[in-house]
């Protein structure tokens, strides 16, 4: 069977396995405001999916992710989902031969995109503790050329929820400004981080923001997003965009009921997924060879490295979907530091995180001893 058959019959027997813990994705489990649910009922009942929404998104909700970043003068643009922006922005600004620059471990598809868009890939390493496991400006200018047209930025990054401190990105920022780079400052995570710093803040005209619904509202199966930046840029995204027939109305609608909701729901969602992160590394800890080399986390995930414990990532994620607990192998975000860890997501009901923590010191063992692992994804 070919890759892509393989992969999606993975992804499908996952979807439509009952009562699968979902502790791979980043995705969002715990209870959705009423609500939200009730927007999208009514806008069902209302039959308002016969139309087409607008091709940038409902004003309302336009206006409210611009105010939910803080970002006045710019505009945004609601897409299926952030990947769809970083799809289309790849497509846009890159032409064969530009350079583009992320870290490694990064989200790996706007890799993808920019390959297949002809740019030239360079992944600086910053799976490193003399680093803080994030970049620096000193890093960037290393791996920088004329030819640098994009640099990409996930912020808090995935997998290792460290966020770029202030500092750093004013020097960051300066690099892009010296090269005339955009920054595409991927701030899916945003919400979760005790500290957190926009680039388009300081680079207005540069940045291009992405935000995304999946994580922190926890409707990742609605595929809502955006990509927030200056006018001019966001026109020439607006031009020939892969959704102008608009976003899914019924999503939209659960995103700006989403957004009133913000202040009075969300605090408590971020302190149980706090408090799943503090269970899971007080089990790591007690394990020989285990640790969090970012702790707390600024995402809504920890990376656990098992290396020194001689433990393979893959082996231990086939172990835990034998038991209905999905969590990711690390070469899913990086070939090169992949073998080192797995990755745990943290916004879900706090008793799948006692579930995960006192499975894992036998099904580390089950893990050891494990000889074929099944294909993971
Ligand atoms: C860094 C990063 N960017 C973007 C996305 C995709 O977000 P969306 O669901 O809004 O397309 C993900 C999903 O895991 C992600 O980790």
């Amino acid at each position: 069977m070919s890759d892509f058959e393989t992969r999606n019959k993975y992804f499908d027997r996952l979807f439509n396995t009952p009562g699968l813990r979902w502790m791979g994705q980043n995705t969002n489990h715990l209870p959705l405001p009423a609500a939200v649910k009730q927007a999208m009922i009514d806008s069902i009942e209302a039959d308002e999916f016969r139309a087409y929404a607008p091709p940038l998104g409902f004003e309302e909700l336009r206006a409210g992710i611009v105010d939910d970043l803080g970002l006045p003068g710019a505009i945004a643009m609601v897409t299926d989902g952030g990947v769809e922006a970083l799809y289309h922005l790849c497509h846009c600004f890159l032409k064969p031969g530009d350079g583009f620059v992320a870290t490694d471990p990064s989200w790996k598809w706007p890799i993808a995109f920019s390959r297949a868009v002809g740019a030239t890939v360079t992944e600086i390493p910053i799976y490193d503790e003399r680093c803080g496991y994030s970049l620096s400006a000193a890093m960037l200018e290393r791996a920088v050329d004329d030819k640098t047209r994009l640099i990409y930025l996930v912020d808090p990054n995935n997998p290792l929820g460290s966020c770029i401190s202030a500092d750093e990105m004013r020097g960051i920022v300066q690099i892009a400004k010296r090269l005339g780079a955009l920054i595409v400052h991927d701030c899916t995570y945003r919400h979760f981080a005790t500290d957190h710093t926009l680039a388009a803040r300081l680079y207005p005209e540069g940045t291009l923001t992405i935000y995304s619904f999946s994580k922190w509202l926890g409707t990742a199966g609605l595929r809502i997003g955006a990509v927030v930046g200056a006018p001019d840029r966001i026109a020439r995204l607006a031009s020939a965009p892969p959704n102008n027939l608009g976003s899914n109305v019924i999503s939209q609608r659960a995103a700006i009921a989403g957004l009133k909701m913000r202040d009075s729901w969300f605090p408590e969602v971020n302190a149980i997924q706090r408090r799943n992160q503090a269970r899971i590394k007080k089990a790591a800890d007690a394990i020989p060879g285990f640790r969090l080399p970012v702790y707390p986390s600024n995402g809504n995930f920890v990376v656990v490295e098992c290396i020194d414990a001689g433990v393979r990532p893959e082996a231990l994620v086939a172990a835990m979907q034998e038991h209905g607990i999905m969590i990711r192998q690390g070469v899913y975000h990086t070939a090169r530091f992949g073998n080192r860890f797995i990755k745990v997501s943290t916004t879900v009901p706090e008793a799948w995180a006692e579930e995960f923590c006192s499975l894992l010191p036998t099904l580390i063992e089950q893990a050891r001893s494990m000889n074929d692992v099944p294909e993971l994804f």
